[in-house]
């Protein structure tokens, strides 16, 4: 299964210069933040595949206007082709403003997680918006990863997580390809293409998203969540 991953940047051979045929060879586009809905929905219109995202601190635009088209995995847990993919979207708090959380915060909603994946036996990707603490952060307050991912890897070693929020052009000395334990930490930074077996499943279940798990939280921005109430 041949996966793309965008984060962070609009890609121009995507989507300025996009020619037909450039996303035939995709099974699935994951999206790990700050991505604008005209992008994504692009993507997902002229790809024609599935398309997970988690938001990332620059999409409050999502709030009330998502991505046409394409499937929000925020805080939820999905299978597709036989792999187990997991999103937490969001970076740590560092102003006010949506998808920005304390430890505390992102902690709480790795545990709603939980019983769903010990049903599952686990997870094999995980996509965030912000890394780990100390795989691809930095040092400044918006951009520190989070000790939660760290748990979250040593407690279920997933194959991969790719994050985003740390664009590669920060630092070009920065690899974007980390290991932590048996994790397989990727920083995203625009586009990245992962490459993974194929895995044995139902032909009715072949590049489906299914869901095992999902919690929607309401947005923790007083103006969104009035424009959201004024829509109805
Ligand atoms: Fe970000």
């Amino acid at each position: 299964m041949r996966i793309l991953a965008v984060s962070d940047e609009e890609c121009e051979a995507l989507w300025d210069y996009y020619q037909p045929g450039r996303l035939d060879d995709y099974d699935l586009i994951l999206s790990c933040g700050d991505l604008k809905a005209s992008y994504l929905a692009f993507l997902v219109t002229m790809g024609n595949k599935p398309l997970l995202y988690v938001p990332g601190n620059h999409d409050k635009g999502y709030l009330t206007q998502p991505p046409d088209g394409c499937v929000d995995i925020d805080c939820g847990l999905v299978t597709f082709n036989g792999y187990r993919i997991l999103g937490l979207g969001g970076c740590l708090r560092y102003n006010p403003g949506p998808y920005q959380y304390t430890e505390e915060q992102m902690n709480r909603r790795l545990n709603k997680l939980r019983f769903a994946l010990w049903r599952a036996g686990g997870v094999d990707i995980v996509i965030t918006h912000a890394p780990p603490k100390g795989v691809g952060d930095r040092e400044d307050p918006a951009h520190r990863g989070f000790e939660t991912f760290l748990e979250l890897i040593d407690k279920y070693s997933p194959m991969y997580l790719l994050h985003g929020h740390v664009h590669a052009r920060y630092d070009i000395q920065n690899p974007r390809e980390r290991r932590y334990r048996t994790t397989q930490v990727i920083n995203v930074s625009e586009r990245y293409v992962l490459e993974v077996p194929d895995r044995e499943v139902a032909p009715k279940d072949r590049n489906q998203v299914k869901w095992l798990c999902r919690h929607k939280e309401p947005p923790d921005d007083e103006e969104v969540r009035q424009r959201m109430f004024n829509r109805f």
